[in-house]
């Protein structure tokens, strides 16, 4: 990857929150066009329903969610049509402001996309019923990414997301609510309320408040799994804002881990290293006399990766404090919505604890060398000596 388009320059956030938006939706797309292979008339939607365009520096738009979304639909049904599958798939953007809602008319018109897409103006609350009607029982992928948190209420949310193959993902501005959310002022505070659906208690660390709104996710759209993952100021080390994703099966936790690892892991550290060296080019007019990209390596991403096993060593402890030994098929929901981790760094991640004696993993069949669904994990007391409790986390040293 790292081409990125010179319009993002100064907004790299806005850079990775695409790439993360356009690798989900295009794996996304590619499973429900599959469907095509066992039912005829599949049909599958994109709903972005806070389009813009907006801030968008690319005459052509390509710096936009609308020309990303787009182009991760066009990519997976041209795949499946040289398969010989025709699956018909509809894009739906909602947009408030009249001046963006016309660039946007313009744009879809001058695109001439094969599908079958329709535009809606205004709030995306007041538009929650014409989706309703378009969408009815198909598929559907919707794209939640609000400035702030105004018009983003989890009740529009949840009519849309109710039905069975519909995820969600949803950018939680962090530094914007955060500035806010301790304010001692009414209107401010009724409309944060009105994005979590309930009253935020104050002072809540980052973490807790993340948890708070996933767990609100889960709870008043009546999703089964939620996680998220950060995208961070590109040149201040702290967070930017959290995509959060939602969903009714575990596959969403498992396509949103394998993004996380490759645009948060892989690609984030190199183009935040490649800003924080142009901003203090343009400071002091020096180049740098060290490399600044060995020093963005220790990333985010990475110190995750280690407190998120000290987190999958209390899972695995109040898991069968709870419940007695259970198979990994069972476990490995809680372990991806909490650890920042991939299904196959947990799988590996758990081998090695089971060599090291940390663990017991029961239902090993013949010559088998890995986890699998079925194997039965309980702990050998190893583990419950070296469960930490979890620090609380600050956005700046997570
Ligand atoms: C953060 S921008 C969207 C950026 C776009 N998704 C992207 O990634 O390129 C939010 C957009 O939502 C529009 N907007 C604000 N409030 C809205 C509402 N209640 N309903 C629909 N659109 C709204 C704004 O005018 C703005 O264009």
């Amino acid at each position: 990857m790292n081409n990125m388009l010179q319009e993002y320059k100064g907004r790299e956030q806005t850079y990775l929150k695409h790439l993360v938006l356009n690798q989900y939706l295009e794996s996304w797309a590619h499973k429900m066009c599959s469907g095509s292979k066992y039912r005829n008339n599949v049909r599958l939607w994109y709903v972005d329903c806070f389009s813009g365009p907006w801030q968008s520096c690319h005459e052509e738009l390509l710096d936009t969610s609308v020309y990303i979304g787009l182009e991760a639909l066009s990519a997976a049904t041209k795949k499946w049509a040289e398969f010989g599958y025709q699956v018909s798939v509809g894009a739906i953007f909602v947009e408030k402001n009249p001046e963006s809602f016309k660039k946007l008319q313009e744009y879809i018109q001058s695109r001439n996309d094969p599908f079958e897409i329709h535009t809606f103006p205004g709030e995306f609350g007041l538009n929650v019923k014409n989706i309703e009607n378009l969408i009815q029982n198909d598929p559907a992928f919707l794209f939640v990414d609000p400035t702030g948190w105004k018009g983003a209420a989890l009740r529009y949310i949840k009519p849309l997301v109710r039905k069975p193959k519909r995820d969600v993902m949803v950018n939680v501005m962090y530094d914007y609510i955060n500035r806010f959310k301790d304010y001692d002022d009414d209107t401010i505070r009724a409309q944060i309320s009105d994005f979590f659906d309930m009253q935020v208690p104050p002072n809540l660390s980052e973490e807790d408040l993340f948890r708070l709104y996933r767990d609100q996710l889960k709870a008043v759209c009546g999703l089964k799994y939620s996680a998220d993952l950060i995208v961070q100021d590109p040149i201040k080390d702290r967070t930017k804002y959290r995509l959060v994703v939602g969903g009714n099966h575990y596959s969403v936790l498992k396509l949103f881990r394998d993004v996380e690892h490759k645009i948060i892991g892989d690609e984030s550290p190199k183009v935040r290293s490649k800003a924080k060296e142009e901003s203090r080019l343009e400071r002091t007019g020096q180049n740098a006399l060290f490399n600044v990209f060995e020093e963005d390596q220790s990333s985010l991403y990475d110190r995750h990766q280690v407190t998120s096993k000290e987190k999958l060593k209390s899972i695995l402890v109040n898991l069968e404090n709870e419940q007695g030994p259970l198979q990994f098929e069972e476990i490995k929901p809680h372990i991806l919505e909490q650890c920042h981790m991939t299904e196959s760094e947990a799988r590996r991640l758990l081998w090695a604890w089971k060599s090291e004696g940390m663990i017991k993993i029961s239902g090993i069949r013949g010559r088998e060398r890995s986890i699998k669904d079925y194997h039965v994990i309980s702990e050998t007391g190893h583990l419950t000596s070296k469960v930490e409790p979890i620090q609380k986390q600050h956005s700046f040293d997570i």
